[in-house]
């Protein structure tokens, strides 16, 4: 399908979703963000796709929410809208892992949809910010609760409430991102780790993410017997004979999603 304001190609059952308003720094307005919820969804449900890579452009992962479109919005028509909360609901109910691919600006909205793939990966020059602050409105896509919960409390109010740009190498050190990269070889490296989890039983991988995800969702005790409860449950699967089997018999395992 074609979108007007993202660039989707599937390869080695690797969907690379781009974010692609060059000319408002991917800034996030109604039309993209319906696409991408659409296009995420599409890429769920696609046979051909393990896993998804979303990323921007080298200057910008995206600039935030699109302030154009939203400057002269009123109360009413945000709630009733209820903006972003459809778009940010379809994209948490992905199953298949995401992987934020970040290079350049990560602002806003922009860190909040970063936030809502399963990890972060950035490139060199990746900047962090939470600066709504500067507008007169707080985060409205989970800032302030996923950035809290990913970095703590006091480096999530210094953030928000100054509306400062993290660098990657802080974002890295405090947990917001898993790895960075010179930035030239962000998405060299990125699929790399995609290939890495296509390699991997499919099956696994949706469990994985859904126990790591209970982490955030649930008590400790609730977390612990859901996961235990998943690790018993994988020894239905034959994924879990075959790669046992490989790994005494010394050789790479053939997973079939079975
Ligand atoms: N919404 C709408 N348009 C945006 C935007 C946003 N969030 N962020 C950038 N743009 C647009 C600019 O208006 C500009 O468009 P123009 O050329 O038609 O004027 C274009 O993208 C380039 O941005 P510009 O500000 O000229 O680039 P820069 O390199 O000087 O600065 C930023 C980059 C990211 C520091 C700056 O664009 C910025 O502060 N953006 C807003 C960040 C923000 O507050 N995000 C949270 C929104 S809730």
């Amino acid at each position: 399908m074609a979108y007007e304001t993202l660039i989707v190609e599937v390869e080695d059952y690797v969907a690379l979703v781009r974010l692609n308003r060059p000319d408002a720094l991917n800034a996030l307005n109604s039309r993209l963000m319906s696409e991408l919820a659409a296009a995420l969804t599409a890429a769920d449900r696609d046979d051909n796709v393990r896993v998804i890579v979303l990323t921007g452009s080298e200057k910008a992962f995206a600039a935030g929410a699109d302030v154009r479109e939203m400057a002269g919005k009123s109360f009413t028509e945000v709630f009733f809208d209820n903006l972003f909360g459809p778009e940010a609901e379809a994209i948490g109910r992905v199953r298949k892992p995401i992987i934020a691919a970040v290079s350049g600006y990560c602002l806003g909205g922009g860190c909040e949809l970063a936030m809502l793939c399963d990890f972060i990966v950035a490139g060199d020059t990746a900047k962090f910010g939470q600066p709504e602050i500067n507008l007169g409105i707080v985060a409205g896509m989970g800032g302030t609760q996923r950035l809290t919960r990913l970095v703590g409390k006091s480096k999530s109010m210094d953030m928000h409430l100054t509306g400062r740009f993290m660098e990657a190498a802080e974002a890295e050190r405090c947990g917001l991102v898993s790895r960075v990269f010179p930035s030239k070889d962000l998405m060299t490296e990125v699929m790399r780790i995609a290939q890495k989890i296509v390699e991997k039983s499919a099956v696994t991988a949706l469990v994985v993410k859904e126990c790591v995800n209970r982490a955030q969702e649930t008590t400790l005790a609730e977390g612990l017997l859901f996961e235990r409860r998943m690790f018993h449950a994988l020894f239905a699967t034959d994924d879990q004979k075959e790669g046992m089997a490989a790994f005494l018999e010394k050789r790479q395992p053939q997973f079939r999603d079975k």
